[in-house]
């Protein structure tokens, strides 16, 4: 059993990282009605990604005997009016999940949780991860985006993006 507050937060990680799924599926969702199969693809394998952060969190809680509760996801509400707008959005969202879990890394460090440190590692070197791609998709849709020849590479170039489970993996 672990420190409430801790197993609050991840509790209430649960819930953000399936939210992420959902609006990455928006994401791509917006760009299979684009005709971008391959930006689609990309968003497709962020949405499986985030379920894959949100069951090792679940897992780990159960490994550790906390209370879990599934609560409601939100629906994703925003208004997409650009390419471009999508990929900012995406940013913003894996910057405000970066700062979550750090949240839950300063609750579990401040009451000496080495195992939830541990745990959390992992998924801090993810967000940084995640961030870059994010980044880099930004540069080079500025880069690419306003040339139709550049805009079907660079679509080609995801649609080459297949899915990797976690390499962390929990019994
Ligand atoms: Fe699970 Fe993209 O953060």
């Amino acid at each position: 059993m672990l420190n409430k507050k801790v197993s609050d937060l991840l509790n209430e990680q649960i819930n953000k990282e399936l939210y992420s799924g959902y609006l990455y599926l928006d994401m791509n969702n917006y760009f299979d009605k684009r005709g971008l199969n391959g930006f689609a693809n990309w968003y497709m394998i962020q949405a499986q990604e985030e379920r894959d952060h949100a069951m090792l969190i679940y897992k780990y809680m159960q490994n550790n005997d906390c209370p879990i509760k599934l609560e409601a996801i939100a629906k994703p509400d925003k208004k997409f009016k650009s390419d471009m707008e999508v990929l900012q959005a995406g940013l913003e969202h894996e910057e405000y999940v970066t700062a979550s879990i750090h949240t839950i890394y300063d609750a579990a460090y401040k009451v000496k949780d080495f195992r939830t440190m541990q745990f959390l590692d992992w998924f801090v070197k993810e967000q940084g991860e995640e961030e870059t791609n994010a980044r880099d998709m930004i540069t080079k849709m500025e880069l690419f985006g306003s040339d139709p020849k550049s805009l079907y590479m660079l679509n080609q170039e995801l649609a080459a993006r297949t899915y990797n489970a976690p390499s962390l993996v929990l019994d």
